[in-house]
């Protein structure tokens, strides 16, 4: 399970894993400002939904450790900084308004400096132990369910980008599934989509995969309907940026793709993801913003030009995917099936 952690908390510091060198190079770079973890956000240096969240509590950390005042406007603005880092894994934020709160809160209450920066720190590092407990209480909700749809046997189970520590500080979500139920002897092979253009699954899940020693094989996309169609593939896990009041999914571009092809082969599809990645304020799938990345994550590859000189391209990072191609919505809460009219918005609220 897991190795080690993405993001470390040192000498008042923080150390993020360059997940851009994966798999080739295991090295962190070390942070000092806001400023430098809104930039490691945005360049991929970090991230992965619920990484991106506990990353950006240690940035507003940094931030008042380099302030000699702060107050409830200028932690607004630090706030609003640190979210325009990506705009659409909502887990950056629910963390960064949550950090907003107690800073409000210990504002009012005429806390020092030393003491809200001490509270925040252990906030974040709060986060990532909790996130451990809630990924381990969906691993066993998922194993659960398969169990009851498929039976307890070996299970070939694919996934889609990478949804493991790199990209939750923790066990893993969609990843944490397979690497529980891999534990428990319950896979038999995982097909990993090579994730493009930025090869989030060639890169990133292959190297989490190796280091559990979990059977796999890299796939392309396009051969989803290949898999399915020769009956490869018993269920899906997929982790989510963005779930909407509906269950529509937002999760990493071509996801909306492969629960398309699954429900045609009638494959099991599922969202393993934290109540922290559902966005209740957003009535369904159609109001998130979809974060456009650049047009040379897919000309280029590492610096090697690929498209001819001058080829158009767009590079949407994320799709949505309809709640009625998802079989279930797994959260720390339990299982939601999407199908049930507002039964996402009573998980929440219970
Ligand atoms: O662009 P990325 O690599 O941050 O996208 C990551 C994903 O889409 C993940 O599937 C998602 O954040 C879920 S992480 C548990």
């Amino acid at each position: 399970m897991q190795s080690y952690s993405p993001i470390i908390w040192k000498d008042d510091s923080l150390y993020l894993l360059d997940q851009r060198l994966l798999p080739t190079e295991e090295k962190f770079v070390h942070i000092d400002s806001l400023e430098g973890v809104v930039e490691a956000i945005r360049d991929m240096v970090v991230r992965g939904a619920p990484c991106i969240g506990f990353s950006a509590i240690f940035g507003l950390a940094l931030w008042i450790k380099n302030r000699q005042h702060i107050d409830i406007d200028s932690s607004r603005e630090a706030c609003n900084k640190m979210i325009s880092a990506r705009p659409t894994a909502v887990n950056l934020s629910f963390e960064v308004n949550r950090c907003f709160d107690l800073l409000q809160k210990s504002i009012s209450e005429k806390k020092d400096l030393k003491a809200i920066y001490a509270l925040i720190v252990s906030f974040g590092h709060e986060q990532i132990t909790l996130s451990q407990v809630k990924n381990m209480k969906m691993a066993e909700l998922g194993i659960s369910e398969l169990k009851n749809k498929l039976g307890a046997r070996k299970w070939n189970l694919m996934t889609h980008c990478n949804t493991g520590f790199l990209a939750c500080g923790s066990l893993g979500t969609a990843l944490g599934v397979i690497s529980v139920a891999h534990s428990h002897g319950l896979v038999s092979h995982v097909y990993a989509d090579e994730t493009r253009p930025y090869m989030q699954g060639t890169r990133l899940t292959a190297f989490e995969l190796t280091k559990e020693n979990i059977p796999f094989s890299l796939v392309v996309e396009g051969a989803a309907s290949y898999l399915m169609s020769n009956g490869m593939v018993d269920a899906i896990f997929v982790g989510a940026d963005r779930i909407a009041a509906n269950g529509d999914t937002a999760n990493k571009v071509g996801t909306s793709t492969l629960a398309i092809v699954a429900k045609n082969y009638g494959v099991p599809f599922y969202v393993v993801a934290p109540l922290s990645s559902f966005d209740a304020n957003i009535k369904d799938g159609s109001h998130i913003e979809i974060e456009m990345r650049a047009t040379n994550e897919l000309t280029h590859i590492k610096g090697i030009q690929l498209a001819p000189e001058g080829a158009k391209s767009i590079n949407p990072s994320f799709d949505v995917t309809d709640h009625k191609f998802i079989t279930g919505i797994i959260c720390e809460k339990g299982f939601i099936n999407p199908a049930i009219e507002g039964e996402l918005l009573r998980i929440m609220e219970s």
